[in-house]
């Protein structure tokens, strides 16, 4: 794993933000992992300043989002399409058919997961996919104990995951306890993989995954295993790596 350190939550949106423009401008043809949460919307502002005024075009993206609560309506505040939606996707050129995130109030959820699948390789699978932390090593939303063989499938959120996220929700007990999320095996097939870390309450995870031994207890730590991955991390998170 190659880990670039910059100085904050700042630098770190820039560099990831140019990184994916480089492979937007030299791709004719690219299909970008996407993830929600705090971590990226710096990195997804880049991009929409970049279109503003640059004019960068997403007219040749495809995009597949890791997750997305279960039973949340694509336009609940909270849902992530509600949330990619704002954004990003309103503010730049891609087309929507070309946007993908998990239906979380699809009928049938299980069939809504194979199908996720299947579209993803259908586009010659994913070229970079962008990753958050867990603060308890979660990628997407699989959870620690979570088998390293997992394709899309739903999950139960723990009970340290929905208190992370009811920042974002009037409640905890709003916060849903269900979520489709791509698999472990979904993540490490993308070609290259670009993990996001900032600040001193990820510096713990951060040094697990960098110094500790690959466990499914730590399902962010199969990340060492995977040929192509760039970690872009500020000094405050990594402040505990060795
Ligand atoms: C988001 C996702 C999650 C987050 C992680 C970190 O789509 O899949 O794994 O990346 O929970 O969240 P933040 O960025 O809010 O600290």
């Amino acid at each position: 794993m190659k880990v670039i350190t910059v100085n904050d939550y700042a630098d770190m949106s820039k560099k990831a933000a140019n990184m994916i423009l480089e492979r937007v401008h030299y791709s004719k043809k690219l299909t970008l992992g996407l993830a929600t949460g705090g971590t990226p919307v710096g990195t997804y502002e880049h991009l929409i300043k970049d279109h503003k005024e640059n004019k960068t075009s997403y007219q040749h993206v495809t995009s597949f989002n890791l997750d997305e609560y279960v039973g949340l309506d694509p336009s609940d505040r909270n849902s992530y399409h509600y949330y990619m939606n704002e954004h990003l996707f309103n503010h730049i050129d891609i087309p929507e058919q070309q946007t993908h995130i998990p239906n979380g109030i699809a009928e049938n959820v299980q069939q809504e997961c194979n199908d996720y699948d299947q579209k993803i390789m259908e586009c010659d699978g994913i070229d970079l996919q962008l990753l958050g932390l867990g603060h308890n090593g979660h990628i997407g939303f699989n959870e620690p104990g979570t088998s390293f063989e997992t394709t899309t499938h739903v999950v139960s959120l723990t009970k340290a995951t929905r208190e992370a996220n009811a920042r974002f929700f009037n409640s905890f007990d709003e916060v849903p306890t269900q979520a489709i999320t791509m698999g472990i095996q979904t993540i490490m097939k993308s070609k290259e993989i670009l993990l996001l870390v900032s600040g001193k309450k990820k510096s713990s995870a951060l040094a697990r995954l960098v110094n500790g031994e690959m466990d499914t207890t730590f399902p962010a730590s199969i990340l060492n295993k995977h040929a192509n991955v760039t970690i872009v991390a500020d000094h405050d998170a990594l402040q505990e790596v060795d």
